[in-house]
């Protein structure tokens, strides 16, 4: 079953955006500092229902989103209009006809693919999808942050109202998130939805050497709030405090 669904999309963007928002600006700031000439088009891998796409839409760039839930990508084309490209497709496994000068991932998409094998598929796809001297941008929940799925919250708005329960399994390196909820449907009736999130805890370390064993370069850690400044090696052990840390990369030329 698609872990992204219809309703569970609908409330993504009820319950979820405030982060993708922020994120999408400091990504918009991170590409304008480090390539202010670039060409602006961007590929947003693991778009959703696109945010991040929307914020780089409104400054200008050709926007391509990536995603393997029909239900978010669909949401992505009421927001994004026709001229964005948005493609039906797995982060691991996929090519693009000509590589971007910028490709974004953002909200934890590296903690939904599993194996460190899956993870090494996408830093290769991405690598390949990104022009000689682009850059890579992408975050990842940081290990000890994923001891927060251990909750039981309940979530209501006018338009919604979500029950979530998680439960992490440490010794198993995952947790997953149940959320039962219901979406008020455009007549006014109540859809209800339910959805099982898998999260599996990665390893910054992990990560990152996977990044330079295939080629990328000028790899760097950045807390989310600040992508221009890396995080300094003492601060690295830090960042597994943080909530969520981010991977910004280099294709060399
Ligand atoms: C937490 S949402 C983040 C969406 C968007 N990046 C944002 O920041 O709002 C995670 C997204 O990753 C997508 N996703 C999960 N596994 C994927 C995969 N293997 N390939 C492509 N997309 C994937 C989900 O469908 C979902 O839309």
């Amino acid at each position: 079953m698609e872990q992204y669904g219809e309703g569970f999309a609908q409330a993504y963007d009820e319950h979820w955006s405030p982060y993708p928002t922020r994120a999408g600006e400091q990504l918009l700031r991170l590409h304008q500092a480090l390539d202010p000439q670039a060409e602006r088009r961007v590929l947003d891998i693991g778009c959703g229902t696109g945010i991040v796409a929307a914020l780089f839409q409104q400054a200008g760039y050709e926007v391509t989103g990536l995603d393997v839930s029909e239900a978010m990508l669909k949401r992505a084309r009421t927001r994004l209009g026709d001229k964005a490209v948005l493609v039906h497709g797995d982060a691991t496994d996929f090519s693009v006809a000509e590589p971007f000068p910028l490709a974004v991932s953002t909200y934890d998409i590296p903690n939904h693919l599993g194996t460190p094998e899956r993870i090494r598929s996408y830093v290769e796809c991405v690598f390949r999808a990104v022009r000689p001297g682009g850059v890579f941008a992408f975050d990842v929940a940081a290990p000890k942050a994923l001891l927060g799925i251990n909750a039981i919250q309940v979530r209501e708005t006018d338009d919604s109202i979500l029950l979530y329960r998680g439960a992490l399994n440490e010794e198993a390196g995952y947790g997953f998130y149940r959320i039962s909820g219901v979406v008020r449907a455009p007549d006014g009736r109540y859809d209800r939805f339910e959805t099982t999130i898998t999260n599996w805890v990665v390893s910054l370390g992990m990560v990152s050497d996977t990044l330079k064993d295939v080629g990328w370069q000028d790899v760097y850690l950045a807390a989310p709030t600040d992508l221009l400044t890396p995080l300094a090696g003492d601060q690295i052990a830090t960042g597994e405090k943080l909530h969520r840390v981010c991977f910004i990369a280099r294709r060399p030329e």
